[in-house]
């Protein structure tokens, strides 16, 4: 239905008052859909900044789980683990990824202790525990795929016996979904839930979490033959449909910002609970402008925020969480 022309329509007659401005808003940002994802290292009272994320801190289990139960006060779900894990304990075979008592299963203990109110997700891919920091096995110049999943499976296992809530598995092998779906089921597992990492692409925005995790250094070449191409779309969303009737519970778009348009086509298509991670190199352009005076922080990350809502994201995983959350919190 066309607007009666001007002057009978007066557009911005509703943009006149603070009031008018929130009665009509479409969109709105709460803490509810903020997922903060945090980095964990060995140690008891240890906090590290990590050099290319200002503002983000590494920390021992103790001190996150103090943080997690700040993170459920400010209104935050859920929070997502990530580990620096110590060099000698990386290994071709990656076998610390499924080693009961490693850091992340440590860490989701610690939480759940602490907060048992807030959801805990774990990463799911082999990068921080694998010596040639690829999220799959290695073979000579390949990923292999099948066999990655299988050590996928007894990694997402281990973490939701350890009292993870939500498997996020970010390593974009293929059959990875239902395979860890019928072993989660088969350990009698069914209530863990599983976000995928559905459509990530082989990004440069993820430079500064390489080095949060130190899984940078390792790396030789790069994931372009697992992670997506920048240039696909429909692509995307045939990943996404796999991945759904694999048995996938939410969706995920990686890196964001550049990305709105999958998470607008992905929630569009399939009416999913859907997320976006606004990754490392996204937070660190964003705080890196505002610390130099060039952006105003705070106006820009909650514009940014709420772009993803208008897009269609149900939530984003956000290393601006709580900064956002208390901004909105008041
Ligand atoms: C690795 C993983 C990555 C991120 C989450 N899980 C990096 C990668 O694929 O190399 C990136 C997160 C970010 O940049 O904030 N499985």
């Amino acid at each position: 239905m066309p607007n009666p022309r001007f002057p009978a329509t007066r557009m911005r007659r509703n943009r006149r008052t603070p009031w008018l401005r929130e009665l009509v808003r479409e969109n709105v940002l709460t803490p509810a859909d903020l997922i903060w994802p945090v980095f964990v290292i060995e140690g008891a009272g240890e906090s590290e900044q990590v050099a290319s994320m200002p503002g983000v801190e590494r920390l021992s289990c103790d001190l996150l789980a103090a943080a997690a139960k700040d993170a459920r006060g400010l209104g935050i779900p859920m929070i997502a683990i990530f580990p620096f894990v110590d060099p000698s304990l990386k290994t071709p075979d990656a076998k610390e990824a499924w080693n009961p008592d490693n850091l992340v299963c440590r860490a989701v203990k610690a939480i759940k202790d602490a907060v048992p109110d807030i959801g805990v997700m774990c990463d799911v891919a082999l990068d921080p525990f694998n010596s040639d920091g690829h999220d799959g096995i290695v073979k000579g110049d390949v990923i292999l795929n099948d066999e990655t999943v299988e050590c996928l499976v007894k990694q997402s296992i281990c973490q939701a016996e350890a009292g993870c809530d939500v498997i996020a598995p970010s390593d974009m092998m293929d059959g990875r979904i239902a395979a860890i779906r019928a072993g989660l089921d088969e350990s009698n597992l069914q209530d863990v839930a599983i976000m995928s990492y559905a459509a990530k692409y082989a990004s440069g925005f993820y430079g500064p979490f390489r080095d949060a995790v130190g899984s940078g250094g390792a790396l030789k070449g790069d994931k372009k033959t697992y992670q997506m191409d920048p240039g696909n779309t429909d692509e995307a969303l045939r990943e996404v449909e796999m991945d759904i009737d694999e048995g996938a519970d939410m969706v995920m778009v990686k890196p964001g910002l550049p990305y709105l348009d999958i998470v607008r086509r992905v929630k569009d298509a399939f009416g999913m609970p859907t997320f976006a991670y606004n990754v490392s190199g996204e937070y660190a352009m964003l705080r890196g402008a505002g610390d130099a005076g060039w952006l105003h922080y705070d106006t820009v990350m909650m514009e940014m925020l709420l772009g993803f809502k208008r897009a269609g994201a149900d939530g984003v995983l956000t290393y601006h969480a709580i900064d956002a959350a208390k901004i909105l919190n008041g």
